[in-house]
């Protein structure tokens, strides 16, 4: 299953006040963080006077919030580009005006680029920008074409909007929330480093005060994000630096707040204070996500992960000596270059001995600008085609021995929303970040 896939949801985040409110339609691409921010740029656009909208016909304003992981997924914002186009000259004929927009990493790692080809789009804006969107739109509808994809040195999370009370009530009792954003760790493979830019963490304070307003406004389960999550770090108000451990703690302590998680996480940053947070907090859910991407020590090297197969290993039995009933989930990426059938065989040996109870599998996409993509020995399409078929069956397998192995447990559930007529169907659990 392409990950990437199952989160483009229109988001329906900001207030409607009257028949004169001007809309919005966002289309989000790719991981939680994208969601996420959808919103938060959803809250942002509604102090500006855009009510959302789930019909992308009505939309004064049209933003594709994309990702630019993989190919395939860069390459979707193009070909919906194409079907815009129809609509933005079929409104304009009605004489209503469309403005169309590109968010995201594939607008950070594209920028002018994206003018150039898609003639389109009027405003290009990079993820660390979304808090200047107001002003971007004010400087289109005076007729530029605006490209706003500088790394701002003014923090985004203070300029933006908080959500009301109401909107929160209907993003439902789930919520996202970022806490560390971008990556300094450069795997040869990944282009978030480019496109999300370098590590930041948010405060401590920050943090706890959008949870506390996220739990008064009724939200019980709240997923921390970052690119690099467990990297997270920050000053508490004890002045001593906080890891994501602590923070964990402290956010349990909020009324209202019925559970936590947590997610990406890079093995190399699992601390022993966010072990023990699994060991002793009911309100941390038993699952998480810690991608290895592959089995090979020689492949491993080559990604710049910065660990062995036999590290990963190893802290894994400490996570689940401190958590035995945690549920496992993994990124995978096969045929990254110069993976001989040897190595993949290792990432399947690897596999067998975690048990995943979800994992997430990926063919290798070379990005422009990231060493992987430079490298030689590149590895064939029918040959990866054919290493993720087998990883993939693998890894259904231990998925469903993991159901299976659930039956007859009766655990604790939180109603997220009605199910059949009217009810929206249940969330999609947390999935690869990216
Ligand atoms: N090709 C394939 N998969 C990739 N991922 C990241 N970059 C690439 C790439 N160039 C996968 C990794 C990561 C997940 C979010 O996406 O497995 O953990
Ligand atoms: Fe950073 Fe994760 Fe990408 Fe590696 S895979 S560069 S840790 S975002």
């Amino acid at each position: 299953m392409d990950a990437m896939t199952k989160h483009e949801t229109p988001d329906s985040a900001a207030k409607t006040d009257g028949q004169t409110a001007k809309k919005v339609f966002i289309k989000t691409y790719g991981c939680q963080m994208n969601v996420y921010d959808s919103q938060r740029m959803a809250d942002a656009l509604a102090a500006d006077g855009y009510a959302a909208t789930e019909t992308i016909e009505e939309a004064d304003l049209v933003l594709l919030n994309t990702c630019h992981i993989r190919e395939k997924a860069a390459e979707k914002v193009y070909s919906e580009l194409g079907r815009i186009r129809q609509l933005k000259k079929a409104r304009a004929t009605e004489g209503r005006e469309t403005l169309v927009g590109v968010t995201g990493c594939v607008a950070q790692a594209e920028g002018s680029e994206i003018i150039r080809r898609a003639p389109v789009v009027d405003l290009v804006v990079g993820p660390q920008t979304y808090h200047r969107l107001p002003d971007v739109l004010a400087r289109v509808r005076g007729g530029a074409r605006v490209v706003e994809t500088d790394y701002a040195i003014e923090d985004k999370f203070e300029h933006l909007p908080a959500p009301s009370r109401r909107e929160v009530a209907k993003r439902g009792v789930t919520a996202f929330l970022t806490v560390q954003e971008g990556c300094d760790k450069f795997c040869t493979f990944c282009v978030v480093p480019y496109t999300r830019g370098s590590e930041i963490s948010r405060p401590v304070s920050q943090i706890v005060a959008e949870a506390e307003r996220l739990a008064a406004a009724g939200v019980r389960e709240v997923t921390l994000l970052g690119q690099n999550v467990n990297a997270w770090h920050g000053e508490g108000p004890d002045g001593s630096e906080w890891g994501l451990g602590r923070l964990l703690f402290r956010l349990a302590e909020i009324p209202g707040i019925a559970r936590l998680r947590y997610t990406t996480s890079h093995p190399r940053d699992m601390d022993d204070e966010l072990i023990n947070a699994h060991r002793d907090l009911e309100t941390l859910m038993p699952y998480l996500h810690l991608p290895v991407q592959a089995g090979s020590d020689r492949i491993l090297k080559a990604m710049n992960r910065r660990h062995s197969a036999s590290d990963y290993i190893r802290l894994v039995e400490r996570i689940r000596s401190a958590r035995p009933d945690i549920a496992l989930s993994g990124d995978f990426i096969v045929g990254f270059p110069g993976e001989t059938d040897e190595d993949f065989e290792e990432t399947l040996r690897l596999v067998r001995e975690v048990g995943y109870a979800s994992a997430f599998s990926f063919k290798y996409s070379p990005r422009p600008g990231t060493p992987g993509a430079e490298m030689g020995d590149q590895v064939p399409e029918n040959v990866k085609d054919e290493r993720l078929q087998r990883l993939q069956a693998l890894l259904v397998e231990q998925q469903q021995a993991f159901t299976v192995a659930m039956v007859g447990r009766t655990m604790p559930t939180l109603l997220e929303n009605r199910g059949g007529k009217g009810g929206k169907g249940a969330a999609p659990p947390p999935g690869p970040l990216l």
